[in-house]
């Protein structure tokens, strides 16, 4: 006898839902194969009705409210594929899991936001909130934490997860080409979100970080706790650079848990050129989790696009399916404790491009603000010289950011410099 098939209501038909609707209709038998029953849609909705996605949607019932649709007696599942920190998305998710039903989202700007509160509804509902697609696209990394890795004790979790400022950087390189240019560029492929500033802005990347520490270290979900940094301030003179010293630059995701606390930070970093994060090119992704027992675990894909994020919410959906069923964050929401986050950085070697007045003493002003703050300067070079503006690069010996900011504080009020410096931390990785 066929198992009663699980029946799902999916809320968004843009690039991912579409997406997950043909997954779910070619692969209908195997899915089916593989969870000992039916997955179905039983109703779709969507902002417009009448616009052509290119896929038949006739046989699905349409909602023109996702909240009405999350609370149908025949679904299942509400999978919510629309995005946006608040409105519709959330509305919906509460819905669904106050009318008893489990939720897949693909949305980490409304978990990192709301994570903790929409987890302890979905424990006290006794229903799951699945979001595998909402890290990394189609890389299994929720399921790598909370299920291959999860009798270890994570010591650290690092990576590339915004496809397109790991495009913008790596174009700007091969093809020599300034910020403004590549990021035009970007935005003409369709690369970009709605609201750009959420890419290069580190900010998708801050979500997405931020939901990966929950899970890692049991802390309460702490996006605010993350450092950001963008990309915008790079330049192909700190690209080429660090290319010189055998670096590339990422826009890179660290997060550790520290005897002074939590450290997360997603910012623009030099990493070895020759490690994994150094040769990875274009839109991919990679996280890498190191467990005390498991050593270091390396993940590579496509951390956006059609298949890859509707793989991802298969994965879920397949899950539910199957009756596995695990907490939102990896363990009991009681259990996760509130994150502390650390005072100051794990020290690290830095790298500084200095704008400066190309006039007697302003070098020896820029050394002496070192100098006096304590950080070491290992390496520095006179890069180029425009309209009597040097630009100065220094490498730092292992310094703590505080040191570095007063370091900064101190240069900067000598009235030596003549534009924004860029400080970019150098990841031992
Ligand atoms: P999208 O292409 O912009 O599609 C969004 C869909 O949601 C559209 O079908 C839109 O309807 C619908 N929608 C938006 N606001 C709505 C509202 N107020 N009421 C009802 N429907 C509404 O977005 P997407 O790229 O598929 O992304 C969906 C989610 O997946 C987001 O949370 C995103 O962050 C996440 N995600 C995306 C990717 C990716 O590669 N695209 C990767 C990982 C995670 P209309 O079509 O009628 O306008
Ligand atoms: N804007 C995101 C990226 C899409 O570029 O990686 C996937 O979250």
């Amino acid at each position: 006898m066929t198992a009663a098939p699980l029946r799902l209501a999916i809320a968004g038909l843009g690039t991912v839902g579409v997406g997950v609707i043909k997954m779910l209709t070619r692969n209908a038998n195997l899915i089916e194969r593989r969870t000992g029953r039916p997955v179905v849609i039983s109703a779709i909705s969507a902002r417009s009705r009448s616009k052509d996605r290119g896929i038949t949607l006739k046989s699905f019932d349409w909602e023109d409210d996702p909240v009405a649709m999350a609370k149908r007696d025949d679904v299942d599942v509400f999978v919510e594929l629309m995005g946006g920190t608040d409105g519709p998305a959330k509305a919906a998710t509460e819905a669904a899991l106050n009318a008893g039903k489990d939720v897949v989202t693909a949305n980490k700007a409304m978990l990192a936001v709301h994570g903790n509160e929409l987890a302890k509804l979905a424990e006290d509902a006794d229903k799951l909130i699945r979001f595998e697609a909402a890290v990394a696209g189609g890389i299994p990394v929720v399921k790598a934490l909370t299920e291959g890795l999860a009798g270890n004790e994570i010591t650290r979790v690092l990576g590339v997860m915004n496809g397109t400022c790991n495009y913008i950087l790596t174009r700007m390189e091969t093809a020599g080409l300034p910020y403004e240019e590549v990021f035009a560029e970007a935005d003409a492929l369709g690369y970009l979100e709605a609201d750009p500033n959420l890419d290069v802005g580190g900010i998708d990347a801050g979500h997405k970080l931020a939901l990966l520490s929950s899970i890692a270290y049991g802390t309460k979900v702490d996006f605010d706790g993350v450092v950001l940094e963008g990309i915008g301030a790079i330049t192909i003179e700190d690209i080429n650079a660090a290319a010189r010293m055998g670096y590339r630059i990422k826009l890179l995701g660290v997060s550790q848990m520290t005897g002074r606390g939590l450290e997360q930070r997603m910012t623009p970093c030099l990493v070895p050129a020759n490690s994994p994060l150094g040769q990875l090119e274009g839109g991919t992704n990679m996280v890498i989790l190191e467990g005390e027992d498991s050593g270091t675990i390396v993940l590579r894909g496509a951390g956006a696009g059609e298949g890859p994020t509707a793989s991802a919410v298969m994965s879920d959906i397949l899950d539910i399916a199957r009756g596995t069923r695990i907490s939102t964050f990896g363990q009991p929401v009681g259990n996760l404790v509130a994150s502390k986050p650390a005072k100051a950085d794990t020290p690290a070697a830095f790298y500084l491009r200095f704008h400066l007045q190309d006039k007697p003493g302003a070098l020896a002003k820029v050394a002496a603000g070192l100098g006096e703050a304590g950080v070491s300067i290992a390496q520095m070079r006179q890069v180029e010289e425009t309209q009597g503006v040097a630009q100065v690069i220094i490498v730092t010996h292992k310094t703590s950011r505080d040191s570095l900011d007063r370091a900064l504080d101190a240069v900067s009020g000598s009235k030596v410099l003549d534009g924004a410096t860029v400080a970019l931390r150098i990841e031992d990785i």
